[in-house]
Order: structure tokens, then C-alpha cells, then sequence
């Protein structure tokens, strides 16, 4: 039977379930998009790698008590997560600056943050999802100041388990966009997904690039390097 597309995004579909109305399907996608949509190209075998590695990410952090969406794998490119509406932000968390921070506040490339900054952005593409502060969140969304405080630091949390788990692998995280959704119940879950389209990943000694950055820059091949990423994450989860 086919399922249902809820919606369609620049990284993967959403069907409804057909088993469960609280039930959502994410399928991963080939397409790889950057600088808001204005890059753009297919890699085969992107969508497995982002479903597997996005897979043990939030099986490894519900094993540390971090509960997310997820639910379970289901095939090489789809799992199974709980039905959320996403709230419009990006929490961004950033534990050593690169990227727009380095342009926008003209802080020095590789600069530590002790401790690690968290920003927040508005999810709108037609706007090119602008960094906003907690009182602007709080007017464009609909998530009450407790609410937002509860996300930031589950995002701190999320950091220092995602900073250990990587660094079991010989991965530095640099930084990293989480988005969290709120289920019928009215919780807040954190959703989406957590791979290297996501989050900035450094090979501890050798600093190269293990992320979309290969993309963005032009300076790698996305698919070994997210296949150097996975390989790693199975050996050790
Ligand atoms: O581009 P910027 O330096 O602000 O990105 C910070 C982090 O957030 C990076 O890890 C990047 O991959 C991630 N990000 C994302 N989706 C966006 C913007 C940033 O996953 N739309």
C-alpha cells in the first residue's frame, strides 16, 4: 500500500504510518543542498548512510537517557519515529567556532567555546532562517520561556553525549543543529536527525573533515567520508 507523503523536505520525506495515526515514516534522501537550497546534487547511497548513522546516534543516546522521536530502523533508508509538529527552530550548539559564526562575529576560525555557545535560529527558508534571540523564539513560536529552557539545555545534554560518543570514535564535534517537535501529548521530543548533514565532525588527529562541509566547500567526496563516519559508529555501538 502506499503511504501517505505528508511532506516533503530538502533531506527526506514524511509519510504517515499506516499502522499507527501517532506514527510517522522518514525516508532519507540522496540529494544534498547547501547555502540554503542554492547548492544542490545527488549522491547515491547519502540516504542509507544519514538513515544508519542517524539510526545509532538516537539508539546511543536514549542508552544515556536522552529520549528523542526515534523508534526504530526499518529499512536501509527508512525508519519508523514518533508523529511530531516540528517547532521552527534550529538550537544550534557550538563547541569550537567555524562555519557563520566565524563571519558574523569575526571570531577566529577553531577558536574554543568553554563553554559551549548555544544559538538559535528561525526555521524559514524564505527568510534564510535568521539567528534569533529567546524573545523573538518565543514570539514566532508557540513554546512558553519554561519550554525553551527545557530545549536549550536538553541540547547541552545532547552535546556532552554526542561530544563522548564521538569522541570513542576519534571525532571531535564541532558543532551541531538539533530540532525538536512536540507529539499529540503536548511533550516536547527531540527530532529530525542527527548525522553529518547536521553536525561539523573532525578526525581528532588528523582535523579532516568527516561532514557536509566536503560539500559546501567543494574540498572532498561526501560519501567516504559519511561511510568513514558509519564504519566507526558500528564498530564501537
Ligand atoms: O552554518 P553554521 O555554521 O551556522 O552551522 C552550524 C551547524 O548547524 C553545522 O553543524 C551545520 O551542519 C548545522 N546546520 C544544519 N542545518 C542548517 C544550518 C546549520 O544542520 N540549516
Amino acid at each position: 500500500m502506499e503511504l501517505e507523503l505528508l511532506y516533503e523536505g530538502k533531506a527526506k520525506k514524511v509519510y504517515q504510518s499506516d499502522t499507527n495515526e501517532n506514527h510517522l515514516i522518514l525516508s532519507y534522501k540522496n540529494d544534498a543542498t547547501a547555502f540554503n537550497g542554492e547548492k544542490k546534487a545527488q549522491f547515491t547511497g547519502k540516504g542509507r548512510l544519514n538513515n544508519e548513522i542517524s539510526s545509532l546516534l538516537f539508539k546511543a543516546l536514549e542508552e544515556k537517557g536522552i529520549q528523542s522521536h526515534f523508534i526504530k530502523r526499518l529499512d536501509s533508508v527508512t525508519q519508523m519515529v514518533q508523529k511530531t509538529d516540528i517547532i521552527p527552530l534550529e538550537v544550534v550548539i557550538r563547541n569550537i567556532a567555524t562555519g557563520s559564526i566565524t563571519k558574523r562575529l569575526g571570531i577566529q576560525e577553531k577558536t574554543p567555546f568553554e563553554p559551549a555557545l548555544t544559538e538559535l535560529f528561525y526555521k524559514d527558508d524564505s527568510l534564510g532562517d535568521p539567528l534569533i534571540n529567546d524573545e523573538h523564539a518565543l514570539f514566532l513560536t508557540d513554546i512558553t520561556e519554561e519550554e525553551l529552557n527545557s530545549i536549550k539545555q536538553k541540547a547541552r545534554q545532547v552535546n556532552l553525549a554526542l561530544t563522548d560518543i564521538f569522541a570513542a570514535i576519534g571525532v571531535r564535534l564541532v558543532d551541531f543543529k538539533l530540532e525538536f517537535g512536540r507529539n499529540k501529548e503536548g511533550e516536547i521530543l527531540l527530532s529530525d536527525e542527527i548525522s553529518p548533514d547536521t553536525c561539523r565532525l573532525w578526525d581528532m588527529e588528523t582535523n579532516e573533515k568527516l561532514d557536509k562541509d566536503v560539500f559546501r566547500q567543494g574540498t572532498g567526496d561526501l560519501i567516504t567520508v559519511y561511510e568513514e563516519i558509519l564504519n566507526r559508529l558500528e564498530d564501537q555501538l
